[in-house]
């Protein structure tokens, strides 16, 4: 054999209990039957099932050329091979999930550590590999490129062109959703990220887990999008119920800290620092620990990821489970979030770093209100979802009540039969003219409410009550925002799609993912060239007056 597999690190070699799992869930390929099998799961079953495929798993960087069938031949020699896919990141690398996880304990004892005379390896052993051959010479003859599994979406401007060649909006919003969606193997790869930065914290707490929260596993996540993982230490809860049977109690000596904050940010410094000086690709690694939900920000480079790592959070938890039953409900679902996601990305109403803006989280909030406000409704109220609960979907956080059903089947289908095309227009219309001053939206009730204070935009935590999500947002971001959505409430009711193919211009969807306005006049000239002089003065008319001019002027009229 001319291949060597060296180990980068590995940690907590656990070569315990070997169950083989049910097969994937969730392949999100688009199809319907798919979808259909991922709606009978629960969010904690997917969660779980997938958690247990990434600890099955390992990730090889090869060379630039191979020989796939030796290398997968190479490696059955360890254990049955499950699935695997090879995708391209500074490099090609190859996942690997093994039907059994003992299989990988066999191929850890099987390989080499690195050794070189200008470098000194830490002996920390992963399931990091490279993968290279002996002599790449001889071997050249064998090799065939590989399949490469997509990680990133298409640019926009390719999307673009896509959306102008689909027949409907509501076929450009399904396009969209299928470009920018995770695939089954960027999901795999995010909970192997979660499952390689276990391996480290299991190095101080044997016990804990580390699992993929927000839009990882919401079913909004786009690809590109960070991965927000979180510490969890499950084992507490069951020690509790143990310990009170029998006439006496025992329990561990444990240091005592004024604050779970203050514990919080110890555990995660160190873990930080763990991450830092040990883990094998993990650079950029900054602490964040004075922020109101201390966190680890590092790149997480053999996979790709940005990621944000913090503490058990039960109630985003939960916000993610409810998202995860929303976007399972019914396909307009998040179709219509993606394409609004996209819209607010476009025209600078959200952005990759924290601010003033509007978040994504935020916004797939607002999404959903508008359709719990359809006649008759999309999708079902927090209240709703709660009165369906049974005995275990019963949780109490912090004195909350977070109850609501889990099990997706006994939610009755959605009656509304409203198209995208319908949907997308009014939801511009209804933020257009929302009032904001007044009212906040709440999505445990499904109906605006009273503001209890002054922020600009008020969005209820569904969980915590009391706890605006959207506090961030400044009155000239909202006032963009409302804007914006104006003006893309009015392009897709003033515009004549037959002109706009006949002109090769963008139209529906596509129009609105194009930067508007006085800051691209050249756009706007493209935007307004193959209209007839008549539409021209119709449009001009819908016009406020002062801005007349300055269309004209971009028209070139
Ligand atoms: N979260 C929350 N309250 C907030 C912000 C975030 O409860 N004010 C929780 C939500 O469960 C959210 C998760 O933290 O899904 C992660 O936050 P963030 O990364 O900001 O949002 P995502 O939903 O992951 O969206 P994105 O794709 O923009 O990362
Ligand atoms: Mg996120």
């Amino acid at each position: 054999g001319g291949c060597a597999v060296r180990g980068q690190a590995r940690l907590g070699s656990s070569g315990a209990a070997v169950r083989k799992a049910p097969r994937a869930a969730g392949a999100e390929e688009a199809g319907e039957d798919a979808e259909v099998n991922t709606r009978k799961k629960t969010f904690t079953e997917v969660q779980t099932e997938r958690s247990e495929q990434a600890e099955r798993t390992v990730l090889i960087k090869c060379p630039p050329k191979l020989n796939e069938k030796k290398l997968l031949q190479y490696l059955s020699s360890h254990g049955n091979i499950e699935s695997h896919f090879f995708f391209e990141n500074r490099g090609i690398h190859a996942v690997i999930e093994f039907s059994e996880k003992n299989s990988i304990a066999s191929l850890q004892d099987a390989i080499g550590i690195p050794s070189s005379a200008e470098h000194h390896v830490v002996p920390f052993k992963s399931r990091l590999f490279t993968f290279t051959l002996k002599n790449p010479v001889s071997q050249a003859a064998e090799e065939t490129p590989v399949h490469l599994s997509p990680q990133s979406h298409i640019p926009v401007k390719e999307l673009i062109q896509k959306l102008c060649d689909a027949d409907s909006i509501s076929s450009q919003m399904y396009i969209l959703l299928n470009e920018y969606q995770l695939t089954e193997e960027n999901i795999k790869l995010r909970f192997l990220a979660c499952s390689l930065v276990r391996d480290f914290a299991r190095a101080y707490f044997p016990d804990s887990t580390v699992k993929p929260f927000g839009s990882s596993v919401n079913t909004f996540g786009k690809l590109g999008c960070d991965v927000d993982m979180f510490l969890d230490f499950h084992d507490i809860r069951k020690h509790g119920t143990k310990m009170k049977k029998g006439p006496f109690e025992m329990e561990y000596q444990m240091k005592r800290l004024p604050s779970e904050r203050l514990a919080t940010q110890k555990i995660l410094s160190v873990i930080g620092d763990c991450l830092d000086n040990f883990g094998p690709g993990c650079v950029g690694i900054q602490k964040i620990l004075n922020a109101r939900c201390p966190l680890v920000k590092f790149s997480h480079q053999p996979t790709g990821f940005q990621c944000d790592l913090s503490v058990s959070n039960s109630i985003a938890i939960k916000s993610s489970e409810l998202l995860y039953i929303y976007g399972c409900l019914d396909s307009r679902v998040r179709a219509l979030v993606f394409s609004v996601r996209c819209w607010a990305r476009i025209h600078g109403l959200t952005n990759s770093v924290p601010g003033t803006w509007i978040t994504n989280f935020s916004l797939t909030m607002m999404v959903m209100f508008f359709l719990q406000k359809r006649s008759p409704p999309i999708i079902p109220t927090l209240d709703q979802l709660k009165e369906l609960a049974d005995e275990k979907d019963k949780h109490v956080i912090g004195g909350y009540d977070c109850s609501f059903v889990s099990d997706l089947s006994k939610i009755k289908p959605t009656k509304n039969t409203e198209t995208l095309d319908v949907l997308l227009g009014d939801f511009f219309e209804y933020f257009g003219n929302f009032d904001f001053r007044k009212n906040s939206i709440n999505l445990r009730k499904g109906r605006e409410i009273n503001k209890p204070e002054s922020s600009p935009l008020y969005i209820w935590n569904p969980f915590e009550q009391d706890l605006n999500i959207s506090k961030n947002v400044n009155q000239p971001q909202l006032e963009k925002f409302v804007a914006m959505a104006r003006e893309s409430a009015w392009i897709l009711q003033k515009e004549d799609k037959t002109q706009q193919v006949i002109n090769k211009e963008p139209w529906g969807l596509a129009a609105l993912l194009i930067p508007f306005g006085k800051s691209n006049p050249s756009k706007m000239k493209n935007r307004m060239k193959g209209l007839g002089s008549e539409t021209i003065r119709s449009l001009l008319d819908s016009l406020k007056l002062n801005n007349a001019t300055s269309l004209q002027k971009a028209a070139g009229k």
